[in-house]
Order: structure tokens, then sequence, then C-alpha cells
């Protein structure tokens, strides 16, 4: 695996690759890699021929008074990691590599980026939204690889590429999980021991509602509620949302008659984890 800092770099493998008729694919990360960033990256090596990662932690879409400078970063170990998964390319830029001095263009989003994250996390999507176009343009990938786990951003970033004709084609992975049901993330390393002991109760939430659903109950205020009272057993967790939204839209439901998703928003302590599972009714 070769590393690159420069865009240029990346650039130049990459279209020699494509010259020759090689189909690349791209996974960006902000690193501090699990296996669910690696299970993105095995996903991207069985739709391309050549798979390029990108490791950066993003300023943009931190919000003032969040993690950004407290973000776990481990590049060595991330880039060991990679290249295990198969990755041949890890792109590591500056922040001034992806902004140039004086940067003042930014993306600006309709729906499916408002409510939920757009509401609790202000200008958030603004930031990847921005990222992941510039970071298009520098790689310039047949193809994208985005975890499910953050749901709303993969409808976000599918939004963006059609609407803006970033001709590269968005692929969504399933979410990795601890044996316990908690989604991996790289800020489940926050966790304090009780706090991690509680936190599998988000995932219990969305498995008890999605069972509901698998029953026939198709109202979504009655799924809210299944999902409240199981999120409130737990006194460690302040949900911030346990919602119900349309999987295009992320507008909330009111009754399930076509594909959904199950949003949750939760604090521990200071750690903020978000989980989300989608369900289909059968016709
Ligand atoms: P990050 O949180 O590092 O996640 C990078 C990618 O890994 C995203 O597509 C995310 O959905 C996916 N991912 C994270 N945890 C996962 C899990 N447990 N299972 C499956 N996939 C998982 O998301 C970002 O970075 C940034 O917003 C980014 C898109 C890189 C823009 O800065």
């Amino acid at each position: 695996m070769q590393t690159f800092e420069t865009g240029a770099e990346v650039r130049r493998t990459v279209e020699n690759w494509r010259g020759s008729g090689r189909r690349v694919a791209f996974v960006p990360t902000m690193g501090a890699l699990h296996d669910g960033h690696l299970a993105l990256v095995r996903r991207a090596g069985e739709s391309a021929d050549r798979t390029v990662a990108s490791v950066f932690v993003n300023p943009t879409q931190f919000g003032p008074g969040e993690d950004f400078e407290r973000y776990p970063r481990s590049p060595e170990q991330d880039a060991g990691l990679l290249a295990g998964a198969g990755c041949d390319v890890l792109f590591l830029p500056s922040v001034e590599e992806i902004y140039p001095p004086g940067h003042t263009t930014f993306i600006d989003l309709g729906e499916p980026a408002l409510g939920l994250e757009g509401d609790h996390r202000p200008g958030h999507f603004r930031g990847v939204a921005t990222v992941v176009t510039a970071l298009f343009q520098l790689v310039r990938p047949d193809v994208a690889v985005f975890g499910e786990k953050d749901a709303q951003q993969l409808a976000v970033l599918r939004r963006v590429t059609r609407d803006l004709h970033l001709g590269v084609e968005i692929v969504g992975h399933p979410t990795v999980r601890e044996s316990d049901g908690l989604a991996m993330s790289s800020r489940n390393a926050y966790l304090s021991p009780e706090d991690r002991r509680s936190a599998p109760v988000l995932h219990r939430a969305l498995t008890a509602a999605v069972e509901a659903l698998r029953q026939g109950e198709r109202n979504a205020d009655a799924l809210r509620q299944t999902m409240a009272e199981i999120l409130a057993a737990s006194p460690r967790v302040e949900v911030e949302y346990a919602e119900v939204v349309h999987a295009e839209t992320f507008r909330p439901a009111r009754q399930v008659n076509g594909p959904i998703v199950l949003p949750i928003a939760a604090r521990l302590g200071a750690t903020r984890l978000i989980d989300n599972l989608r369900f289909e009714p059968p016709n």
C-alpha cells in the first residue's frame, strides 16, 4: 500500500489505473479505524479492482464544543489495518490540502439533511457534503462505499451525488456490531466501563421496534413508544431522539407503508452515540 499526502499524487495514480481500464473504489474515513471501517474497505475490494481510502478528521463537520480536538487519531495503526484489508492507496491529507487558504465554498443542503442530525448538529452535514465532494474531485473514483451506521449521512450523500451529477456510484454497507449489539464506532473508545455496559440498549430498543414491525405494527407513535420505554429503563442514557422516518426523506412517518429508518441518538456521559435499523414492509 502507498500513502500519499497530496491530492495530485492520488489523482495521478487513479488516472493511471483508470487509463488501463481498472475500476476504482473509494472509502472516506476519519481514521481511528475499527472492523466497521475495514468491512467497507473489503467491500470496496469486491466492487472494484483498486481501493483508495482516506483518513481525514474533517474540521468543518464538527460544531463548536464538539470533539474535533480530542477525536482519536492513530494514523500509523490505521495504515497497517488498511494494508491488511487490501487497500492500495491511503490518502492522508492535511487540512490545507483539502481546504486551500481562504476556502469559502460550501454545499447548501435540503432534505434529507433536515431534522435529526441536521437539528442536533447544525452545520454537520454541510461539512460532510463539502468534504466528500472535495475528496471525490481529488480521487475521482468510480464507486464509493459508506456505512449504513450513519444512515442519514448515507442518504444525504446519495442525494448530493445525484443532484450535483458527481458521477460516483454510492454503495451502502450494513452496520458492523460488537457481539452485544453495540454498533462499532471510533467514539466507543470514549465510553467509561459503566457506560459501555449500558450502550447496547440502543440496539435493544431498535430490535424491539423491528420485532413489533414484523408482528405487523404500522403505527409510528407506537414504535416510538416501544423504543422510548426500553431506553428509559437505562438511566445513564440521555436520549436525543428515537424516531421513525421515511428512508428517502428522513421526514417523520405517521404510518409505516414503505421503507423506513429507525434512528436513535443518545448521550452516555459525554459520549454521543447514534444507531439505526431499516425496515421495509413486505407487500
Ligand atoms: P467515520 O465516522 O470515520 O466513518 C467512515 C465510514 O465508516 C462511514 O461511511 C461510516 O458510516 C462507516 N462506519 C462507521 N462505523 C461503522 C460500522 N460500525 N459499520 C459499518 N460502517 C461503519 O463518517 C465519517 O467518518 C465522515 O463523516 C466522512 C464520511 C469520512 C466525511 O468526513
